[in-house]
């Protein structure tokens, strides 16, 4: 297993991107690489364009090959970037949502329970706001916000009162402070699943996640040729929705738009009818695939 981050879905994520030899593809989550590297085996001729935002993903680069181009910025910054490098035109995009296991494992970035990190979750360093920033100001109507938005919490009211209440005495620096304003609110048993909730709440603000997803997802629609594909992994019930709803109707309200006829109008031919989810032999031998999503569809 690589320490990084073991790629998900790995086979049947390359079968649904249908890589031709000299085509141009992009892999907007690099991470440890494993999904860029299988995408190189089958080019010949072709270029692979892999982005990161986050700095330590971006030293696995992929050095001494010609078909292989690494941006580290933001995937939102999509076309921008590619109009830099004079592509218009894409055979195929896959993206592998969220954070690598790295995020997990390193002991400072604030994206793990177990280690009294600063409550940073930032992705990419360069960015402002961080997890401390939005818990210590947002107000009890933005945080309510947060936790009900992207993290599927229907009351999250007492939550935010613990929160409002325990930075009136102090600041919320670190872990095990955000640990420590939930001491028993809920039992043992429940614990980590309430807590892996919270904090995929603030990581998404933090990141900015649903926003940059949207935005990936309309600009892949210009920059796909007919019959690319688009591949998306994603791993928590919010994205997926937003993906699924994009596939079928090309937007993110999941109203069908009609053209001048009445008829609806639909931008991609939906490969996957249901999502591809990982075996149970690979959640035996990779825990974090556990809650992955493989949607497929092709551009019409
Ligand atoms: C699940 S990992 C991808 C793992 C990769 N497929 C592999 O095989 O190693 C997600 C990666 O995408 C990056 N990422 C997440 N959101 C991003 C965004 N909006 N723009 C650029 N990179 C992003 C994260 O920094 C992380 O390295």
């Amino acid at each position: 297993m690589s320490e990084f981050h073991e790629p998900v879905l790995l086979a049947k994520s390359l079968d649904g991107l249908n890589v031709k030899a000299k085509g141009t593809y992009v892999d907007v989550t690099f991470g440890g690489g494993g999904h860029s590297r299988a995408i190189l085996n089958s080019l010949l001729g072709g270029l692979l364009i892999s982005f990161d935002q986050d700095d330590e993903a971006i030293k696995n680069k992929i050095i001494d090959d010609n078909r292989f181009i690494m941006v580290n910025q933001n995937f939102r910054y999509l076309r921008e970037q590619l109009k830099r490098l004079n592509i218009y035109r894409i055979d195929g995009l896959i993206a592998d949502l969220g954070v690598s296991s790295y995020h997990f494992t390193d002991n400072g970035r604030g994206f793990s329970l177990k280690y009294d990190a600063p409550v940073d979750m930032r992705m990419d360093q360069k960015l402002e706001t961080n997890g401390a920033h939005i818990l210590n100001n947002y107000s009890a109507n933005h945080l309510m916000r947060i936790f009900k938005e992207h993290s599927d919490f229907n009351a999250p009211q007492p939550i935010v009162n613990l929160i409002i209440k325990f930075r009136e005495q102090r600041p919320i620096n670190t872990i095990f402070d955000f640990k420590k304003i939930f001491q028993g609110f809920v039992s043992d048993r429940h614990q980590n699943k309430f807590f892996a909730r919270l904090f995929q709440a603030v990581r998404i603000e933090v990141n900015d996640e649903i926003n940059a997803l949207k935005e990936l997802l309309a600009q892949s629609l210009e920059l796909l040729k007919p019959s690319g594909r688009l591949v998306i992994i994603s791993y928590h019930s919010i994205e997926d929705k937003i993906v699924k709803r994009f596939m079928r109707f090309g937007n993110f309200s999941g109203v069908p738009k009609k053209d001048f006829f009445g008829n609806h109008s639909q931008p991609f031919k939906i490969i996957t009818k249901k999502p591809i989810v990982p075996s149970r032999e690979e959640v035996q031998l990779n825990n974090k695939s556990r809650s992955a999503k493989l949607r497929i569809a092709e551009k019409l």
